[in-house]
């Protein structure tokens, strides 16, 4: 036989062996595909190997070297596509990933359904809190995480001597010369952005805040080192508790439905005159309906309002501060805020 003819064989059968190596969705096919051409007895590999006999001998040296580079490109071939298979996929691993492609090529030739992404389920109450709230005429006003002591603390009526204040309940960084003046720390509460607006705007004033808060807090079913509030703040004449009430009343059945029953209760912050602390029915167990915490909330204390060189005699106002880890689980039946910091697939997938 010519060796031409010898040579083009071999060069066909790696063509058609790595393709089936390559392409064998299961491990019935690749064992299929091992016997017809690797096959000791009559594979294909087997069959033109034959045909070497009738080589000239002359050509013989050189067609039995690409031989053996065959026989070992077919074994490669085999071996890899049963790690392939072993591995679980069934990607056509001989097709070229093209990512210019549009999706659905990619889901035709793949077989594979394509994900989509989407926004965490803390983001996506974010927006929808902005949304409420924008269409109560509250716009979004921002602040920073790394905080000084006067508006964590000092323009919110939290003297040095308060408790709040302890080392023990906050992140305070240890930044270069902290004296007094350069005191910092991660933000304990949002409460921080009334006071920037305040700083910089003349009433009225009607925004919210929303970002992370930190806190030394072990973490469990309600609490985690850091959380996200919303923070609210109105100020104008005659604001009064009433407006308050009836702003978290509204913004609550718009978020978590009509059903949720919140409540009042009579509490203290230091920034607020009088003060409220407001929870949600959580859930009701033989007739009795457990609460939880969102927040707290109130009349600005007129002592905030001349920290910001406002008149308390002119204008008064309300505030609140709530958390959006709790008010998100309530709506989607979390038991457990951890869960929104796993980042496992299974959980994020369902929102
Ligand atoms: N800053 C408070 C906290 O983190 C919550 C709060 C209470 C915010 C009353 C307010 C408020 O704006 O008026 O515990």
């Amino acid at each position: 036989m010519p060796p031409q003819d010898f040579l083009t064989q071999l060069d066909q059968l790696a063509q058609a062996g790595q393709a089936a190596f390559n392409q064998a969705a299961d491990a019935a096919a690749i064992e299929a595909a091992r016997v017809e051409f690797l096959g000791a007895k009559s594979g294909r590999l087997k069959a033109v190997q034959k045909g070497l006999g009738a080589v000239p001998a002359a050509d013989k040296p050189a067609a039995g070297k690409r031989f053996n580079e065959v026989k070992v490109l077919l074994e490669s071939a085999l071996a890899a596509g049963q790690e392939r298979l072993a591995a679980g996929s069934t990607a056509q691993s001989n097709e070229p990933f093209d990512p210019t492609l549009p999706g659905g090529r990619q889901y035709e030739k793949s077989r594979y359904p394509i994900e989509l992404g989407h926004l965490h389920p803390l983001t996506q109450t974010i927006e929808e809190l902005k949304d409420i709230m924008g269409r109560l005429g509250f716009t979004v006003a921002d602040g920073p995480e790394v905080e000084d002591e006067w508006h964590n603390f000092e323009a919110l009526n939290i003297p040095k001597s308060h408790p709040a204040r302890d080392p023990l309940e906050n992140f305070y960084l240890a930044t270069a010369g902290a004296g007094h003046a350069g005191t910092m720390l991660l933000r304990s509460q949002t409460s921080t952005v009334q006071i920037r607006v305040m700083e910089k705007q003349k009433p009225p004033v009607r925004i919210i805040s929303l970002g992370r808060v930190y806190r030394p807090d072990d973490a469990d079913a309600t609490h985690y080192p850091m959380f996200h509030q919303i923070e609210g703040l109105l100020i104008d004449r005659n604001v009064t508790m009433a407006d308050l009430k009836s702003v978290l009343r509204l913004f609550a059945a718009s978020f978590l439905g009509h059903d949720v029953h919140i409540r009042f209760r009579p509490s203290f912050f230091p920034f607020t005159e009088p003060s409220v602390e407001v929870d949600m029915a959580w859930e009701t167990v033989g007739g009795k309906t457990r609460y939880v915490e969102m927040g707290g909330a109130g009349m600005v204390d007129p002592n905030v309002l001349s920290a910001v060189g406002y008149d308390p005699e002119e204008v008064t106002g309300f505030a609140f501060g709530l958390g959006v880890e709790r008010i998100c689980a309530r709506r989607h039946g979390v038991a457990d805020i951890r869960e929104f910091y796993r980042n496992d697939l299974r959980f994020l997938s369902q929102f």
